[in-house]
C-alpha cells in the first residue's frame, strides 16, 4: 500500500512532543474499564518545561508512562490518540503505534524518565559508573572505556562532587540527593531531547529538593532539552515550569503559562490547587504524595464546582 504524504505525522518545527487525544484504560473486572487518561492533549516545545499537576490518581503517571510506552506492562491499553515525537534525525514518530522493538531503541536515547524513588530504580549490585555506562553502551556504539568516560562527564554535568571516586561506588553508599543526581545522570547519558521527571523531589528534604530543582533548570539552560515535570507541589511548579497542564480525573482541565495559571486561574480546581499551595518541601518527610487538603476536607463542595 502506498501511503499518501498527508498520512505522515507532522509537527510544527519547534515542537518536540505532541500528545493528542490520548486515551488509556486499565481492565477492571471482566467488563469494566478504568479510563485513567481521557482525551489528554498537550505539547512540549524545544527547551520548554511543562508541568503536569493534579491530585493523586488524576492520571499524571499513567500519562507519563504511556508516553514511554511502559503502561502496557501494567495491563493498560492505549485506546485512542497519538503521541507524536520529533526524533533527533528530524523524523516524527507516533510513539503510540511503534513496535516494542522501535520504542525500546528510543527509550533513553530520545526520551527518558526519572522516578521519585531512586533507591528502587537503581540496581544495588552495580556501581554508579557501570549503571550510567550501561545506558550508553545499550544505545551507542561505544567501548567500555568510552562509556566510562561519558559516565564520568555526565556525573560532572549533574554536579556530583568527587565524580571520579563516585563512579566506583554502589547506590547504598550515596545520600538520597546524590542518588537522585545519579538517576538524572542515567537519564541524561544519551542526551535525550525530552526528560520526564515524575515527582523527582517529593521524597527529598527541602534543601536537597531546591538543589535538584536548580540542577534541572541549569541542565536545561546548558543542554536545551525539553522537560515534562510531574508534581503535586504548586510551589515546585512556580519554580520550574514555563507552562502548566492541570489534570483532574484523567482529563486536562486547564492549561496555561505558569504566569497565567498563578495570576488568573480559570478553573475552580486550579484555584483550589493554588489556594492549597504547600511550601516547597512541605511534603518531604512523607512517604507518599498526599491528596490536596481541600480535596480531603471538602470533596463534595469542590467536586460539585468542577463537575460540568
Ligand atoms: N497498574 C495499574 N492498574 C490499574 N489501575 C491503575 C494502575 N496504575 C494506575 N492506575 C489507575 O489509574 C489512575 C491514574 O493513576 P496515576 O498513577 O496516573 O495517578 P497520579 O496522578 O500519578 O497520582 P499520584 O500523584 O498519586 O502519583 C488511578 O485511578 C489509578 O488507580
Ligand atoms: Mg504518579
Amino acid at each position: 500500500m502506498i501511503l499518501s504524504k498527508s498520512a505522515k505525522p507532522e509537527l510544527p518545527e519547534d515542537v518536540i512532543l505532541s500528545v493528542e487525544d490520548l486515551e488509556v484504560s486499565f481492565a477492571a473486572g471482566t467488563r469494566a474499564q478504568l479510563r485513567a487518561v481521557r482525551g489528554v492533549s498537550f505539547s512540549i516545545a524545544r527547551g520548554e518545561t511543562v508541568a503536569l499537576v493534579g491530585e493523586s490518581g488524576s492520571g499524571k503517571s499513567v500519562t507519563a508512562m504511556t508516553i514511554m510506552r511502559l503502561t502496557e506492562y501494567d495491563g493498560a491499553a492505549i485506546t485512542g490518540g497519538r503521541v507524536l515525537m520529533r526524533l533527533k534525525d528530524g523524523k516524527v514518530a507516533d510513539l503510540a503505534k511503534l513496535s516494542e522493538k522501535r520504542v525500546e531503541a528510543l527509550r533513553g536515547a530520545e526520551i527518558s524518565i526519572v522516578f521519585q524513588d531512586p533507591m528502587s530504580s537503581l540496581n544495588p549490585v552495580f556501581t554508579v559508573g557501570d549503571q550510567i555506562a550501561e545506558a550508553v553502551i545499550h544505545h551507542q556504539d561505544k567501548t567500555p572505556e568510552q562509556a566510562r568516560q561519558i559516565a564520568l562527564n555526565t556525573l560532572k554535568l549533574v554536579r556530583v562532587p568527587d565524580a571520579e571516586r563516585r563512579l566506583d561506588q554502589y547506590p547504598h553508599q550515596l545520600s538520597g540527593g546524590m542518588r537522585q543526581r545519579v538517576m538524572i545522570a542515567i537519564a541524561l547519558a544519551c542526551r535525550p531531547s525530552l526528560m520526564i521527571l515524575d515527582e523527582p523531589t517529593t521524597a527529598l528534604d527541602v534543601t536537597i529538593q531546591a538543589q535538584i530543582l536548580d540542577l534541572v533548570r541549569a541542565l536545561q539552560r546548558e543542554i536545551g532539552m525539553s522537560v515534562l515535570f510531574i508534581t503535586h507541589d504548586m510551589g515546585v511548579v512556580a519554580e520550574v515550569a514555563d507552562r502548566v497542564c492541570v489534570m483532574l480525573k484523567g482529563e486536562i482541565v486547564e492549561e496555561g503559562s505558569v504566569y497565567d495559571i498563578f495570576a488568573k486561574p480559570k478553573h475552580a480546581y486550579t484555584r483550589a490547587l493554588i489556594s492549597a499551595v504547600p511550601r516547597l518541601g512541605s511534603m518531604a518527610d512523607k512517604d507518599a504524595p498526599e491528596k490536596f487538603p481541600l480535596l480531603v476536607f471538602e470533596p463534595e463542595r469542590l467536586l460539585a464546582e468542577v463537575t460540568e
